[in-house]
Order: C-alpha cells, then sequence, then structure tokens
C-alpha cells in the first residue's frame, strides 16, 4: 500500500439508498418508508417484472419522465426479482406498518363519529399500538398522530437498510431516483455503512483534505471489504483551492436550482443544498469545491427532494455549524419532522425555526416567512421562506410558496420591510398532488381531484404580487429544475411553450419595463454586493 496522500475523487458520486432505493426524505421516516416500499415499490417492481420492455420505452419518451418507469440497463428482470423477493421476505415488518396505517384509516372512516375516541384505542391496529394518538380537529373529522420519536426507536426503523453506493460520473444524466432502485451490478461500490455514521464523515473529508489510502481505508472500517475498487476512486489530484469572499460587502453565488451561496467576511449560509459533482461538461457550473471549509449555516425550505438532498448533505455534514429547518413535528404522516429525521442522519446542529421567527448573527439575521400552498392543500408544516439581512443588504428566498393569499405576504411587508432582492420559483405547473405523496394515501383519490391539486409555485400575477409586496429592485426566478444535473430528481423538461417559461419571461418583461433588474438564473451566477 503506497503511503502517499491521496484525495477522493472529485466526481465521485455517493448515493445514499435505502433497501437499494435513493434516499429520498420519506423513505427514512419508518411510516413513510412503510407506504412507499408498499405503494411505490413494490407496485413499480411488479409492473416491471411483467413487461421489461414497456419500462425500457418509458424511459425514452420525454412526455413520461418522472413517470414510475424504471430507467435500468437491459434485461434486468431477475435482479428486480430479486429485490422484490428479498423486500417481499426481510421487509415484513414494513409491510404490517404499511397495512396497519391504512387499516387505522378505515377504522376512523367507519367508527369515529364526533363522539369519544377512547374506545377507539383498543382497535388501533396491533403494529401501530403504543405509536399514535387519535384526534378530532373542530369539524369532528378524525385523524391521528404519530408519536414520530417513538417510531425511530422501535424495530420498526432499521438504520442497517442504509447504505452508501460510490461511483465515478461523467455528465448529468442518473436515473430518476423516485423510480429506479439502484441494482447491485458491479457499476457501484456499495458501502454498507448508516447515515448517521462518522465513518462517511472521514470519507467526505478527503475530497478536500488528503489521507494516506490505508487510513482512509481503516477509518471506514470495512476489512477486505473490496478495497480494490475503492482504490479507484482515490487520486493524488489536488482539488481547486476554494476561493472565499474577502470584501467589505457580501457576494452570493448561484449552484443552480434554489442552491445559493451568500458570504460575507463573518459569515456565510448556503440555501436548499443541491450540488454537482467536478466534470467535464459544457454547463459552467459551481460545485462541491466551489464551497468554504466551514458553512455557517444551511438552510432548509422546505421538504422536496430538490430542496433537501441527502446525498448532498451527508456530504457536507462535517462543515456544517448549523442547519436550519421548517418546525414541525406535529406528527402528520405526510409531514415528517425534519428535525427528527437530520438527527437520524447524524445530524447534532439542528435549528427548527418558526414563521417570523429571526435567528441573529453578526451583522445580520435570518428571519423565516410564511410559504404557502405548493403541497397540494395538504397540511404540511414543513414549509419556509426566509429573509436574509446581510450587512444593509436584504434578500428574500421564497422558494417554491405559491402566493395565493396576497395578503398573508401584505401582512409580512408591515412587518419586515421591504426587500432589495427576490428569488422566487415559478414551476407554476407542478406534479399532481399523487407524484410525492401517492404512496401515502390508503383511499384513491379520483385522477380530477389529483389534478386539480398541484405542487405548483408561483405564477406570472402571484410572483408579480411578491414584487410589487415588497418593493423589490431585483428579480430572480430560480428554483425551476432546468439544470440537467437536477434530472434524477426533478424530471422537467420545458420547452418555451411551457408555463414555467412563459410566466417566467412576462414577469422578467414587467420588471425590466419597470426598471426592476430581473433575471431567470440557469447554471451559475456571482453577485458582488457593496
Ligand atoms: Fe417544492
Ligand atoms: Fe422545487
Amino acid at each position: 500500500m503506497s503511503s502517499s496522500l491521496y484525495y477522493l475523487k472529485q466526481n465521485v458520486v455517493a448515493e445514499p439508498l435505502v433497501d437499494g432505493w435513493y434516499a429520498w426524505a420519506h423513505l427514512i421516516p419508518p411510516a413513510t418508508l412503510s407506504r412507499n416500499v408498499t405503494e411505490r415499490h413494490l407496485k413499480i417492481m411488479d409492473s416491471y417484472i411483467e413487461s421489461p420492455e414497456t419500462h425500457e420505452a418509458a424511459v425514452k419518451d420525454p412526455r413520461l419522465l418522472g413517470g414510475p418507469f424504471m430507467d435500468l440497463k437491459p434485461r434486468q428482470q431477475q435482479a428486480v426479482e430479486k429485490l422484490r423477493e428479498r423486500t417481499l421476505r426481510e421487509r415484513e415488518h414494513l409491510l404490517i406498518l404499511s397495512r396497519a396505517l391504512e387499516e387505522l384509516d378505515a377504522l376512523l372512516r367507519e367508527k369515529a363519529a364526533g363522539f369519544s375516541l377512547e374506545p377507539l384505542y383498543a382497535e388501533i391496529p396491533r403494529a401501530l399500538q403504543g405509536y399514535v394518538e387519535l384526534v378530532y380537529d373542530l369539524n369532528n373529522h378524525p385523524s391521528f398522530r404519530l408519536i414520530e420519536p417513538l417510531l425511530y426507536k422501535s424495530p420498526y426503523y432499521n438504520c442497517w437498510l442504509q447504505t452508501v453506493a460510490l461511483s465515478e460520473i461523467t455528465g448529468d444524466d442518473r436515473p430518476f431516483v423516485l423510480s429506479t432502485p439502484r441494482l447491485h451490478d458491479g457499476e457501484a461500490l456499495h458501502l454498507p455503512i448508516p447515515f448517521a455514521s462518522e465513518r462517511l464523515d472521514h470519507l467526505f473529508q478527503a475530497k478536500r483534505a488528503p489521507s494516506p489510502e490505508g487510513e482512509l481505508w481503516d477509518a471506514l472500517g470495512l476489512g477486505d471489504y473490496d478495497q480494490a475498487r475503492f482504490r479507484s476512486l482515490l487520486t493524488t489530484d489536488v482539488p481547486r483551492p476554494y476561493q472565499r469572499y474577502d470584501g467589505d460587502g457580501a457576494r452570493w453565488r448561484y449552484f443552480g436550482h434554489a442552491c445559493i451561496l451568500l458570504e460575507t467576511r463573518g459569515v456565510n449560509v448556503l440555501l436548499d443544498p443541491v450540488l454537482s459533482y467536478t466534470y467535464e461538461n459544457d454547463i459552467s457550473r459551481y460545485t462541491y469545491e466551489d464551497l468554504p471549509d466551514v458553512i455557517d449555516y444551511v438552510l432548509i425550505t422546505h421538504n422536496h427532494q430538490d430542496h433537501i438532498l441527502f446525498e448532498t448533505l451527508l456530504q457536507l455534514r462535517h462543515r456544517i455549524r448549523h442547519i436550519v429547518v421548517p418546525r414541525n413535528g406535529a406528527g402528520a404522516l405526510q409531514d415528517p419532522s425534519l428535525k427528527l429525521l437530520l438527527q437520524q442522519c447524524g445530524f447534532r446542529n439542528v435549528i427548527e425555526i418558526s414563521e417570523m421567527e429571526e435567528i441573529p448573527f453578526e451583522r445580520g439575521s435570518i428571519t423565516a416567512l410564511p410559504f404557502l400552498g405548493e403541497h397540494g392543500d395538504l397540511n404540511v408544516l414543513t414549509k419556509s421562506a426566509y429573509l436574509l439581512k446581510m450587512g444593509k443588504h436584504r434578500l428574500m428566498f421564497a422558494a417554491d410558496s405559491c402566493n395565493i393569499s396576497p395578503e398573508v405576504y401584505r401582512h409580512v411587508h408591515r412587518d419586515v420591510g421591504d426587500v432589495d432582492a427576490l428569488f422566487v420559483g415559478m414551476e407554476c405547473d407542478g406534479a399532481p398532488m399523487s407524484w410525492i405523496y401517492g404512496p401515502l394515501l390508503t383511499q384513491k383519490l379520483e385522477r380530477q381531484k389529483d389534478h386539480s391539486r398541484r405542487l405548483a409555485g408561483s405564477n406570472y400575477e402571484r410572483a408579480l404580487a411578491i414584487v410589487e409586496q415588497f418593493r423589490c429592485k431585483d428579480v430572480y426566478v430560480y428554483a425551476m429544475g432546468q439544470e440537467p444535473w437536477l434530472n434524477y430528481v426533478m424530471s422537467i423538461k420545458y420547452t418555451e411553450k411551457s408555463n414555467p417559461i412563459i410566466h417566467s419571461n412576462r414577469l422578467m418583461e414587467t420588471c425590466r419595463s419597470r426598471g426592476i433588474t430581473a433575471e431567470r438564473l440557469f447554471g451559475e451566477k456571482e453577485i458582488l454586493l457593496d
């Protein structure tokens, strides 16, 4: 073994997996995982086994992007059958939990008619007893809340389902994460290391701080497990040095989608980290290499997979001082607590923030602002826009907030005043609610209803109302999912005729006609503020 110092190559992708499926936020809490196993994974696997050709054709059809089709190499039927058998054999407790959630919903529909819920506790499905409280809202609609901390401590949560798959990437294309499992096909090195393990920090530190090869391997604690494979992912090439901001004002850099880094000499803040790796490509971009060694605050706007990506967060964990998430924890199945979830994944520095609450720091502050809609009218609390004050600059990040009720931001404006720069997402078509939340529903939602409840951001009128309300001087449309390195979580391809493009073009025209700077961000951008 060589005594030279080695880095982990900059183009090494580290995909966190749960039972072989890409770990997005609903695959970590046991209840949402159980529903996705039975209602998404097993169904997609059944469909693939029945007709792999249909899947192979569907993933080539741009109209079916993001649909329930596996994007696998040809002839993977046997491998998928094996995965399906293993799921049925070894994940029985999750199958039971999923069924129990269905039975509990049915019980409440049938028997909770406005009278006391106490007699129903005896009828709660066994698998859920002790993990739920039954409640009515004030209109006597029955429901339940999950006692999430107990579920994480129960046998339903098994951190050994978690692995990390390492492979080298040379282009932007990656299979869509909600529908394609990562099979053991010899392409990736699958490390059996749970997300919370500090071993992963050792591994990811090596992207910037080199180590002797043996030391790096020992830190992973994997014995003889595929050491030769691991060696191929290392390099002696020194990474590009990071250029920190050293001016008297502030600098922001757009990394793609909703990911923006803001820096002053004293503090830096990173929003919705979703990053590209470094490899040869045609679209210029900032990557992991362009981040500071210490990130003071990471801000998460909401729990959609294009805004909270464990793949990125786990690789940055050792650099993050604080990670700020919208407060929730009300125990709704569709709204798992981000604080608990991140804590399970080894983050010890999670700050929950409520609407209109402020976190001060030297010469600035972070204020959480209401984020409306974009969640199919489900009661989801994990949503926050942010106002960032950095020195004399005031920037508002509205993410996918859909300004359905402009009165809300009128009240907010009365409290916080004008904003210099607005960043607003305008994905105004949005997927139907079932795209993300479908597996959690235990009763079929009619197609028409599903399609009326969309995960849509602000359109022209709604975004313009925010610009006018806060008297913004600069407007940046972002979070549009247009960067090709986002395809594996977004599956969006716009044309000039797509509503989000038409509406954002109109917004930019209107703004410019009023002397407001306006731009739809794409790829990379740097702005220096004095
Ligand atoms: Fe969203
Ligand atoms: Fe989004």
